[in-house]
């Protein structure tokens, strides 16, 4: 991990509403608390539906819970007539400190490409907030082209325009891993790992490269956070189903322990 903080990041998807936000984050923030987690070798984060951000944010700022937050997407656009989008400057109003773009879910069923999930990044960063850029492989594409391939192409082209030391995360996530409960081997993510911090020297600068977290994602659980973070090259992991538990998230949360 080289001096990164590994953040274990949790992804709601479209579960939990803002009165469930709340009693999760209460119930999270009180389990990591009696467990003494050393919050300066790990960074937890919630990605919970725009409706519950500002119940979020009361809660984590008021209570001083050291958690962060972000969203699970954001809009290209900063302002005008488009209808049902959230800009990047709503979510840092909000005090969000990331904002998912690209979640493989938003590429196949909202046909996003690689170059509006490089235009939302952006839209992110000139807001302040931190992209989370998600790319990976469909089981046709393994298949096809080998593990690392599509995840690489998806990034650089995400990455290219963005300014040299952007602050960014990256998220592998195989599509075949997410919610299958088949996650990829620790040596699978490590060696897609090491080629997208490649992409991400190449394109962002070599200290970019050397100082952007790129988690793990798909099918992550307690029993199998640990062999994930032990790679050199992945410094946490972003979490679905398993980030819907307190107690399992919690688990996640304390690989170290
Ligand atoms: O963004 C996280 C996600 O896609 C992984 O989902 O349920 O396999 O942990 P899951």
């Amino acid at each position: 991990e080289a001096g990164r903080r590994p953040l274990i990041a949790g992804n709601w998807k479209l579960n939990l509403d803002h009165l469930q936000s709340i009693a999760f984050v209460q119930k999270l923030a009180w389990s990591l608390q009696d467990a003494k987690l050393d919050f300066r070798t790990v960074e937890v984060a919630v990605f919970p539906p725009f409706t519950d951000l500002r119940s979020v944010q009361s809660l984590i700022v008021s209570d001083h819970f050291p958690i962060t937050f972000g969203a699970q997407d954001v809009s290209e656009h900063d302002s005008g007539a488009y209808t049902g989008e959230i800009s990047g400057a709503f979510l840092k109003a909000l005090e969000c400190t990331y904002a998912i773009v690209g979640h493989s879910e938003r590429r196949s069923y909202h046909h996003e490409t690689s170059e509006l999930v490089g235009a939302k990044a952006a839209a992110a960063i000139r807001h302040g907030l931190v992209p989370v850029i998600c790319v990976g492989e469909t089981a046709e594409d393994l298949e096809a082209r080998g593990a690392s391939a599509v995840p690489v192409e998806q990034l650089e082209t995400a990455l290219a325009g963005l300014p040299k030391g952007s602050d960014i995360v990256v998220a592998y996530e195989p599509v075949w891993a997410i919610g299958s409960g088949q996650a990829a081997t620790p040596e699978q993510a490590e060696n897609v790992a090491a080629q997208l911090r490649a992409v991400v020297g190449t394109a962002l600068g070599e200290e970019a490269g050397a100082a952007t977290r790129i988690l793990y994602g798909g099918s992550v659980k307690s029993g199998n956070i640990a062999s994930f973070l032990r790679e050199p090259n992945v410094d946490g992991a972003l979490v679905g189903g398993a980030s819907l538990v307190v107690d399992e998230f919690a688990k996640i949360a304390r690989f170290q322990s």
